[in-house]
């Protein structure tokens, strides 16, 4: 091939994952790394994740969003439900999440089902947001075709105009989306490849946890 990177290599030495670190609630194992992620000084954007949807042809697409909440009900992200995701989720639930903390030497693989979160429960994440933020919500029909990004100055602009001196409100295409796991996987790096993974799977409301080969 014209542009061979394989000369790009690192060996991970950091730290070991256990099954008895993890316990037997992945959640609260989640939440070690997400605090450490948060705190290490050379990750920027702890939250921010790939999430893979399959969509009614069969096409799998990935993307990075943003975590906003989690707990042990599941993970909480925002987006627009017209775009290319949205419309994806409405055709097929299943998605995938996964976290790389390079920094950390750090991989998780989330499997599970989306649901919607309540109104009441964005409204109140959406009243938080920047009001550019909102108002940008309000100027893009995300994942559609445009003439020119200059368009989307143009609808800022008459949306400054609309909202002008009153709040703004949650756009009806805007929302929260739950993804309750049903299989989460750790991965920690390890000298020679021999890369430490536990994988958490739910079966009759319990994790079972195994490791698996690198
Ligand atoms: C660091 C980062 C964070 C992002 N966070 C979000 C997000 O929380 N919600 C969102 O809709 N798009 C977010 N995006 C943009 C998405 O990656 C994507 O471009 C957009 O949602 C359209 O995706 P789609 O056409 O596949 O639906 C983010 C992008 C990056 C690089």
């Amino acid at each position: 091939m014209e542009h061979n990177i394989g000369h790009l290599r690192k060996s991970y030495e950091q730290d070991q994952l256990r099954l008895q670190d993890i316990g037997d609630d992945p959640i609260a194992f989640f939440h070690l790394w997400m605090n450490a992620a948060q705190q290490h000084p050379q990750i920027e954007e702890a939250n921010a994740m790939s999430l893979a949807t399959v969509d009614s042809n069969g096409r799998p697409h990935t993307r990075v969003v943003l975590l906003k909440a989690y707990d042990a009900e599941g993970f909480v992200f925002y987006t627009n439900h017209n775009s290319q995701k949205g419309r994806a989720m409405a055709q097929n639930p299943k998605v995938c999440l996964s976290f790389f903390w390079p920094a950390l030497e750090r991989q998780v693989r989330i499997n599970g089902s989306i649901t919607m979160v309540d109104v009441p429960t964005a409204t109140a994440y959406f009243e938080t947001r920047p009001r550019g933020s909102q108002l940008g919500a309000h100027a893009s029909n995300q994942s559609q075709e445009i003439s020119d990004p200059s368009e989307l100055e143009k609808n800022l602009k008459e949306l400054e105009a609309r909202f002008a001196g009153r709040s703004v409100p949650m756009p009806k295409h805007w929302g929260g989306y739950l993804v309750k796991p049903d299989e989460i996987e750790f991965w920690q790096g390890r000298p020679n490849r021999l890369h430490h993974r536990v994988r958490c799977r739910l079966v009759d409301q319990k994790w079972n946890m195994s490791y698996l080969a690198p």
